[in-house]
């Protein structure tokens, strides 16, 4: 008898839940697990803050970005409220013409095309590597025309952007390059902190990221008439005389927002580090499977791993989207970045010509095939496990599993 109830639940463990087996991880295992700063921590200088008044406008801001520049190695660091207001901001500091063209990838999230667009700017999306997921040169170079002004690289899930081949292609055709580093903190480019490269480049705080204010951008930049566009441009275009100077927007960081990321500060190192091991361990045991690729990460560079993204080919013999159903059944939260793709978009659909699909084959194939699986900066090896163990058995059972959706 014990011997076939030990059979009936090691058959029972070989099924994929979504045929009907039960989970694999004790407990859902979301897509992300924001690694916030502890109360007690952050308790004193909320006291404080709560105490004088000064909840926005205060010196934990300016702080912040004195913090983030000495750990980024550049000569300024702006906080402001987001990302996407940063990119706002910067971009707008490189005084474009008007109706000029940006090169943007199609593979990003869409704020990397809001900035253009509330410049006034046209937008020029290229083409992805499908190894590295993020911009390919070939394809910028090849884009550029007599309208272009500028090209927005994108350090896709922390992967460095081919920084060195942009810059040249900028320089020889006279553009300007900003890099969308929403994922940045925590990259590495020849062993330098992302930061300091192209004009200036613009972190995102919000709780997916390594780095978290809740909500909170950071644009650092070598530039000094940059960072002045930005200190002003943060505060409605208000140099701090009451004379609004230009179309600047309320982009301030609060002081809450920003001890909070001034704390957060403290663990970005380890963040990253620990990332780094958990991709290591998920490659090691994913990489048995057939059909299963990762994201392509220059021996020279780290990512900050804000992402932890896999290719899924024909050859697993499930699509993305049946896989992360799959794994849905299973409790483990994936998401599929990124679906729709930018020229697809409502918002930038006007820039998207005929035959922008056979310009953009790459970026039409990981928007089908990639998935990015759970990653934390504070995951366990269990919880790896868990996912790996998941897939190994959807993979077992995948004509079974592809019947269940047919
Ligand atoms: C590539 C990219 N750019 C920009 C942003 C916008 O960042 P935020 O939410 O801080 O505005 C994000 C958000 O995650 C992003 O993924």
């Amino acid at each position: 008898m014990p011997i076939k109830n030990n059979m009936t639940t090691s058959m029972l463990s070989s099924i994929p839940a979504v045929l009907g087996g039960a989970p694999i991880p004790d407990s859902p295992l979301p897509f992300v697990r924001p690694l916030l700063p502890s109360l007690e921590d952050l308790h004193p200088s909320y006291s404080e803050i709560f105490q004088n008044g000064m909840v926005t406008t205060g010196s934990n801001a300016e702080k912040l970005g004195e913090e983030v520049a000495r750990h980024l190695g550049t000569d300024f660091a702006i906080a402001v409220s987001s990302c996407t207001a940063g990119l706002i901001l910067a971009i707008q500091s490189l005084n474009l013409p008007k109706g000029s063209e940006v090169i943007v990838p199609s593979f990003t999230f869409m704020a990397s095309g809001l900035g253009p667009v509330w410049n006034g700017l046209r937008i020029r999306f290229v083409d992805v590597d499908c190894e590295t997921m993020n911009v390919d040169p070939r394809r910028v170079e090849e884009a550029i025309g007599s309208n272009t002004s500028a090209i927005i690289g994108v350090h896709q899930f922390g992967n460095p952007a081919p920084i060195d081949s942009l810059q040249a292609i900028a320089d020889r055709r006279g553009l300007a390059l900003l890099f969308d580093a929403a994922h940045g903190f925590g990259s590495l480019h020849r062993g330098r902190p992302l930061g300091g490269f192209g004009r200036a480049e613009v972190f995102s705080m919000s709780p997916t990221k390594l780095l978290i204010a809740a909500e909170g951008g950071i644009v650092a930049t070598n530039d000094p008439e940059t960072a002045y566009h930005l200190r002003i441009g943060r505060n409605y275009g208000n140099p701090g005389d009451y004379e609004c100077l230009f179309s600047g927007m309320n982009a301030r960081m609060s002081e809450l927002h920003a001890i909070m990321a001034l704390h957060s500060l403290e663990g970005l190192e380890s963040a990253a580090l620990h990332r780094n091991r958990a991709r290591d361990k998920y490659v090691e045991r994913l990489s048995e499977i057939p059909g299963i690729r990762f994201q392509k990460i220059a021996e020279e560079d780290r990512s900050s791993l804000k992402d932890f993204s896999i290719v899924v080919d024909e050859e697993f013999g499930l699509t993305q989207r049946q896989l992360e159903e799959s794994l849905k059944a299973e409790t483990i939260q994936t998401r599929v970045y990124y679906c729709p793709v930018l020229h697809k978009m409502q918002a930038f659909r006007c820039f998207a010509e005929n035959g922008m699909d056979e310009w953009l084959p790459n970026t039409l194939y990981l928007e089908s095939h990639a998935l990015s699986l759970p990653m934390y900066s504070n995951m366990q090896d269990r919880e790896i496990d868990q996912v790996c163990e998941a897939i190994e058995r959807i993979h077992a059972n995948a004509s079974a599993v592809a019947a269940r959706f047919s």
